[in-house]
């Protein structure tokens, strides 16, 4: 299994710190960047990310910014992405079990560590439930014009 990962500044020593503990539990991670505490654009990594999980390159993808926001609305802007936002771990087992989200966000500047790495434990070991949240799911996608 793979993970792709991403994060702007604010998410930076956050994701550091969860690649490793990703590695840890056995996982691929590929890493998207960004590499430094230095002021960047979300844009600019959450885009790669959801295309290398929309193409199959990775399984499913974490992304960190301050507030989340920014990431999950960008990455949500990709048709086969579902991009759930987490703070708690009650949200992040539900994200899974309900919404099936293939990337996990989580807002670093407003939880611990510690909570991320919880959230992302529940988020991985969380089965989809399928039926009526897999009608729902189905509805989602914009259709084309
Ligand atoms: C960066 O200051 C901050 O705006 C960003 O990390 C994120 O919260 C945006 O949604």
């Amino acid at each position: 299994m793979k993970i792709g990962i991403c994060s702007d500044h604010a998410g930076f020593e956050y994701k550091s710190r969860l690649i490793q503990h990703l590695k840890d539990r056995g996982y691929e991670v590929k890493d998207f960047g960004t590499n430094s505490t230095q002021s960047m654009d979300y844009t600019d990594v959450a885009h790669p990310l959801a295309e290398a999980v929309e193409k199959g390159d990775a399984d499913l993808g974490i992304a960190l910014c301050g507030t989340g926001n920014g990431m999950a609305i960008t990455l949500n802007k990709h048709q086969k992405i579902r991009a759930g936002l987490a703070w708690s771990t009650e949200i992040g087992e539900l994200v899974k079990k309900h919404n099936n989200a293939n990337i996990l966000v989580m807002p670093a500047r407003f939880i611990p560590f510690e909570d991320a790495v919880k959230i992302t434990d529940i988020w991985l070991d969380t089965e989809f439930e399928g039926g009526r949240h897999q009608r729902r799911i189905d509805k989602i996608p914009v259709r084309q014009a």
